[in-house]
């Protein structure tokens, strides 16, 4: 079977304002309209961390953030001493929402579905109230569900007590204190009846990278939340941790070829990642201030030292 030409990234950029960041290219454009854009099969995987409730990346809630406005952003209770930065307002989200939320996440995985390679892994960002919504949402635009990565990692969600009763109810939290992140392990379906072998051989795609000879890539990952030496350099309300985001990237070309996508890469934290892993990358970003922020950030991120990765390979 003969392997698949593979376009330039350059060409993948099409007519959008971009960049090219060490070999990587990062474009000022909507993830939607890219996606469908760039020519069918182009892609050999995508990491991403995308917006979650829909509504807290439109841009009056961007607005609304800077401003301390509220809206969807809330304030976490400190419990430590340390005032926390705005986290999105998941539970506030109605049913209505909530149907818009499958939606978005049907229409982008068909979109994805196109651009990407058959046997191409998905790895998407998720949380555990959620991530059943978003994963049946892929499935159900053509992607196929391989399983859930669990991102060992003591968030600020849940655990409050019922509001406005806390007094009454000092003995109940309303959602269990998260303590993992789980990211989607999804791909487009491999052509019927094609072996795993051979879709390597024609895609360079379906399988996942081991981490060494005697050790598979894992499905639980421990990680701390994202650095202070990281927010310093990109100040960006969602920035993902480079020691997770390296594995990612790396575990997602099982043969270390091809071109993988950040549709949704706000600051370029994956795009950095792949940069420090010597693979080639493409990020997408709508949003003019992050889109150039990604610009510097990524450069900074992707010379951190390969020692940050270690924390997390401790399971
Ligand atoms: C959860 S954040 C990702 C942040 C990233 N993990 C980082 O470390 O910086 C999602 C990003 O997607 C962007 N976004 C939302 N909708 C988009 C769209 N349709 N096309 C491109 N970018 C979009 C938002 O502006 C936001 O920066």
């Amino acid at each position: 079977m003969k392997a698949q030409l593979q376009p330039t990234i350059r060409s993948l950029a099409l007519d959008y304002r971009s960049d090219l960041v060490g070999k990587s290219y990062i474009l000022h454009a909507d993830a939607f309209e890219w996606l469908s854009r760039i020519p069918e099969n182009s892609l050999h995987a995508i990491v991403t961390d995308p917006p979650y409730g829909v509504k807290e990346y439109n841009f009056d809630q961007i607005e609304k953030r800077a401003n301390g406005n509220g809206g969807i952003w809330r304030i976490p209770p400190s419990f430590d001493g340390h005032t926390r930065a705005p986290l999105p307002r998941f539970t506030a989200l109605n049913q209505k929402e909530r149907d818009q939320i499958s939606e978005f996440f049907t229409e982008w995985a068909k979109i994805t579905t196109h651009a990407l390679r058959p046997g191409a892994h998905v790895f998407i960002a998720s949380n555990s109230f959620l991530s059943q919504l978003v994963f049946s949402a892929l499935v159900k635009g053509g992607l196929e569900f391989r399983g859930e990565l669990i991102r060992l990692v003591q968030t600020l969600r849940g655990g409050d007590r019922p509001k406005n009763a806390e007094a009454d109810y000092p003995d109940v939290c309303s959602l269990p204190r998260g303590s993992y992140e789980p990211w989607g392990v999804l791909r487009k379906p491999l052509p019927a009846g094609m072996k795993l072998s051979d879709c390597l051989r024609e895609f360079q795609t379906g399988g996942l990278r081991r981490i060494g000879p005697d050790k598979p890539f894992n499905d639980v990952i421990v990680s701390g939340r994202t650095p202070q030496r990281e927010r310093k350099i990109a100040n960006h309300p969602s920035l993902k941790p480079q020691a997770l985001l390296r594995q990612l990237v790396q575990a997602s070309l099982p043969l270390g070829i091809g071109i993988i996508a950040d549709p949704f890469m706000g600051s370029g934290s994956t795009i950095a990642a792949a940069e420090a892993k010597g693979i080639t990358a493409i990020g997408c970003e709508r949003y003019l201030d992050y889109f150039e922020l990604s610009r510097t950030a990524i450069p900074l991120l992707a010379k951190l030292p390969s020692s940050i990765e270690q924390d997390s390979l401790k399971f």
